[in-house]
């Protein structure tokens, strides 16, 4: 690692693998972790702020200001995604609760805070629905030139998840990811289309799980989660005794701290936010030139995100591991 550390404010909805992304961000040495924002998405917002306080507990990270944000996404109703995370939102594994409060700030305060106030411009990494990151943009637009980067978990070139075409965070707040996509921010997209590939083996589970550090500990649980729901995602080894975890949330901080590691293409995206099956639905324009729609009704100006189209997993991985577990040779 050269340089000084990045300033990243995570905004989660912690969250499983939201969980293996503070962990990763508290322990990579190229990342200065300087906030934490909570939203409403796998469960509700008070649970998210507890297990958010408990993470970084557990990491050992216990001063890093955690503030409370939305309740709810900007128009409809909140939709939890406990199937997958569980019953507290986070595994159900049984941590201590957390022993201090959040922030007085809300969210969206403490965000202008922690962009404003820093010395170098902040990445900010959305890994839950952009419900405050939509109301901080609307309210704060000045932060826009103090943000360097936003790499976003979100979205999906190819299929969804929530629905057959719209991945979770931009199905539950459609309207706040549309405001994200046209802020005029630099932004990488980290979609499922990445994430759903970047698989821990088995052994590095097991591993994980043994550790006597609560840290590493912790990692090797939440990778060891299986939602209630089936999960979809290829398992390398499945056969083993060990099933592979994916990072999912933690691959997007492993961007920031790693961006060769993806493969991305500057390529136009826009939210469907009409009702109906593909409300939520990212539309990305892979397409070499313009089709007859443009040639006829010209073309309507259009956000341009760099979007991930492949990865590098076992980089990610060992970047992951190495990281959490305290090795040197850290990216
Ligand atoms: C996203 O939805 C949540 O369940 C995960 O934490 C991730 O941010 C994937 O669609
Ligand atoms: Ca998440």
């Amino acid at each position: 690692m050269t340089g000084q550390p990045i300033p990243v404010i995570i905004d989660c909805d912690t969250g499983v693998d939201d969980a293996l992304a503070l962990l990763f961000a508290v322990r990579h040495p190229g990342i200065e972790l300087r906030a934490v924002t909570c939203v409403a998405g796998n469960t509700d917002v008070d649970g998210v702020v507890r297990n958010t306080l408990t993470v970084l507990e557990q990491a050992g990270a216990p001063d890093i200001p955690v503030a409370r944000g939305a309740a709810r996404p900007l128009i409809e109703e909140p939709r939890s995604a406990r199937h997958v995370h569980g019953e507290d939102g986070m595994g159900d594994l049984g941590l201590p609760a957390p022993t201090r409060t959040p922030s007085e700030l809300d969210a969206v305060a403490l965000l202008r805070r922690e962009i404003l106030g820093s010395p170098r411009p902040v990445t900010l990494v959305p890994t839950a629905p952009l419900t405050n990151i939509a109301l901080l943009l609307r309210t704060h637009p000045e932060v826009t030139a103090h943000i360097e980067r936003i790499v976003w978990m979100g979205g999906a070139v190819a299929a969804g998840n929530a629905t057959p075409v719209a991945e979770f965070n931009v199905w539950h707040d459609p309207e706040a990811a549309a405001v994200l996509l046209t802020s005029g921010v630099p932004i990488t997209m980290y979609g499922l289309d990445v994430f759903n590939r970047v698989q821990v083996p088995g052994e590095d589970v097991r591993r994980l799980r043994g550790s006597g550090e609560p840290g590493a500990r912790l990692a090797g649980e939440l990778l060891a989660h299986r939602p209630s729901a089936p999960d979809p995602a290829p398992d390398p080894d499945p056969d083993g005794d060990d099933p592979a975890g994916g990072l999912g949330d933690a691959g997007a901080v492993c961007a920031v701290a790693d961006p060769g590691g993806l493969t991305t293409r500057r390529l136009p995206v826009e939210v469907s936010l009409a009702p109906g099956p593909t409300r939520g639905q990212t539309i990305v324009d892979l397409r070499p030139r313009h089709g007859e729609s443009e040639i006829h009704d010209g073309a309507r100006p259009q956000p341009l995100v760099d979007v991930a189209l492949d990865v590098d997993v076992r980089r990610y991985v060992d970047l992951y591991l190495s990281a959490v577990e305290g090795r040197p040779g850290s990216r």
